[in-house]
């Protein structure tokens, strides 16, 4: 139906007859000539209808529409001077239109394709619309060259592809599952994976070396801009690997992934962090490298305060931190606002000190000794008007809090440079944390993780043990994680036991691994990505929802198809499931 693209008609065809197809982006009617930018997957070329060079043609195009679907032949001629446009590549030539064919009409769209970005609901429900827009296009075109690009690299470096079961047993990856009612065994069920963990190890105890997959996961959380219930992973696992290994071959693949997307080469290994000092500097296993503002732990220049809030929190095995916020030269509301934000995000107080020629000022400085005034400015370097921002409490509290209030800070201040992109890895996770919810400790990664240490001599300590995990971070978003594995049955056994699983439940459960484990399992480890993440970051991105192309709304609802919806009593009764409805 054509013998050329929109966009790749050029000042070489000047002269040639050409035929094209696609939509009716712009249209313009300018003393008796009507302009049409014609658009199709390549981009937009400027067709141009006379009724000099047809009558028939001119007389039709007064009828099209945006959006109209056409097929023209015509002449390319160089533009008049003056006319052209250097900035798209078809923009020095045009193309006099001989015979249009309209293919098919459109109905006057929901919204305008050129105009401002409609609000997501429109978005989502005419998503093919909202696709139709060449900055989306280009989204989506680039998503697929990176899957090219991810399957390159991994094949080129020894990983075979695989696809692993979707109807499987629960994984536990921590979220909940979907579950799929199996109609040939009525009242069991099968669970979505929220990874293929399971399953890729398996595949190393088979042999395979390493393995990949560009794989769906289903998790049924509760959903935020970097989180969708389906989302897409570069799964990988490989065998006679430590965490060295594992990082390596990422770095690369990930570094491919950016040169894709951005075209430029990261020379620099990422840097690395162990997950102690990412929680005491930033507060955070996922700091956001962009900006500086360390939290740094003062506690020592307290210890003989009389300052009440500092010295209770003291005496409780608390701690003081701070952050130093300087040369933004805040104002008594600025510092206000602080105060509100920090009460905001959880913090019982926020104290502010601000230096103010040699003095230091504050609604609590009449409680600091001369010594603490003297040790703030001098340890933690203050100069004039620069502000120390503190907060006292509970070890783990404090951390988490001057985490996110580090953040803030770097919002408000636009300490945050939005060309950066910093990647980090985080390393030396704990094996355990608590679960407050479940009241016991639960794997920080999960239960298949290797321990740095024997934990066959485990010396009831939970919290002392770290793991082989790491993560991989950019710009304060965790966009990978993976980790070394227990490949022995008595040390997964032993796990299963310090997690308080019954022996029964791991059989019920993990059956078919610790069987596998039995009969000569390789030691492997592997990691996975976030696909949807990666792209949303480096195609800077506001929504994971952007870069999936049918998304779903924060309430796990498909605008486009409706789902989830009703089934037929039929479906229910093969099932034998039985729904009971709220009462309205
Ligand atoms: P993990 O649970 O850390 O590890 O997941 C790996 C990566 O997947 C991404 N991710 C998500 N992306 C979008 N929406 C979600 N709901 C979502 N949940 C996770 C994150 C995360 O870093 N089997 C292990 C990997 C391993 O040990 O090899 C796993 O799934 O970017």
């Amino acid at each position: 139906m054509r013998d050329k693209y929109c966009g790749f008609v050029n000042i070489e065809d000047v002269g040639k007859e050409v035929l094209l197809a696609g939509w009716v982006y712009r249209r313009r009617d300018h003393g008796g000539l009507v302009f049409v930018d014609l658009r199709d997957i390549t981009g937009v070329v400027q067709i141009v209808f006379s009724p000099d060079i047809s009558k028939q043609a001119h007389k039709m195009a007064g009828d099209i529409k945006q959006e109209y679907v056409i097929q023209i032949k015509g002449r390319v001629e160089k533009r008049p001077e003056g006319t052209e446009n250097p900035n798209i590549s078809t923009g020095m030539v045009e193309v006099l239109v001989k015979e249009l064919v309209i293919l098919n009409i459109s109905k006057t769209l929901p919204f305008q394709l050129d105009e401002d970005e409609p609000n997501e609901t429109v978005k989502l429900k005419y998503r093919y619309l909202d696709m139709r827009r060449p900055s989306i296009q280009e989204i989506f075109i680039t998503r697929s060259k990176v899957y090219k690009a991810v399957r390159d690299y991994l094949v080129s470096h020894g990983f075979y592809e695989f696809e692993t079961p979707m109807l499987t047993k629960s994984t536990p990856e921590g979220a909940r599952d979907f579950i799929v009612p199996s109609r040939l065994n009525p009242g069991t069920f099968y669970a979505l994976p929220q990874s293929p963990q399971l399953f890729k190890q398996i595949l190393m105890i088979a042999g395979f070396d390493r393995y990949f997959q560009i794989v769906r996961c289903f998790r049924d959380e509760d959903l935020r801009a970097d989180r969708q219930p389906e989302f897409t992973q570069i799964d990988m696992e490989m065998s006679f690997v430590d965490v060295e290994d594992v990082i390596n071959i990422s770095e690369g693949l990930i570094k491919e992934i950016y040169k894709t997307i951005k075209g430029e080469t990261l020379k620099d290994a990422f840097p690395r962090m162990t997950y102690e000092d990412a929680i005491n500097t930033y507060g955070t296993d996922k700091p956001d490298l962009r900006f500086g503002l360390p939290i740094l732990d003062i506690t020592n220049i307290f210890k003989k305060t009389d300052f009440g809030v500092i010295k209770k929190a003291i005496e409780n095995k608390g701690i003081v931190k701070s952050i130093v916020l300087k040369g933004k030269n805040l104002s008594r509301k600025d510092l206000d606002a602080s105060v509100d934000v920090a009460k905001q995000i959880g913090a019982e107080g926020l104290i502010w000190i601000r230096k103010e020629g040699e003095t230091l000022q504050s609604p609590v400085v009449k409680y600091l000794k001369e010594e603490e005034k003297l040790a703030l400015i001098e340890r933690l370097e203050v100069k004039d008007s620069d502000v120390i921002f503190i907060m006292t409490g509970n070890r783990q509290k404090v951390n988490e809090l001057m985490g996110r209030f580090r953040l803030y800070l770097g919002e408000r201040y636009n300490l945050i440079d939005r060309n950066q992109f910093k990647f980090l890895w985080v390393t030396d996770f704990p094996l355990f944390e608590y679960s407050e919810e479940q009241k016991r400790y639960v794997a920080s990664h999960h239960p298949f993780t290797a321990s740095k240490t024997d934990i066959r001599q485990f010396n009831g300590d939970y919290e002392s043990l770290k793991s082989k995990a790491y993560d991989l971070v950019l710009n304060g978003v965790e966009i990978g994680g993976g980790s070394i594995r227990i490949y022995r049955k008595d040390e997964q056994m032993e796990m299963f036991r310090l997690l308080k699983i019954e022996e029964e439940e791991a059989q019920e459960k993990f059956g078919f691994l610790l069987e596998a484990l039995e009969m000569g399992a390789p030691p492997h480890g592997g990691i996975a990505f976030g696909f949807d993440r990666i792209l949303m970051m480096l195609l800077d991105q506001d929504s994971i929802r952007d870069v999936i192309p049918f998304p779903k709304t924060q309430k796990g609802v498909c605008l486009l198809t409706d789902a989830p919806s009703r089934v037929t009593q039929k479906q229910l009764n093969e099932l034998r499931i039985r729904v009971i409805h709220e009462k309205q």
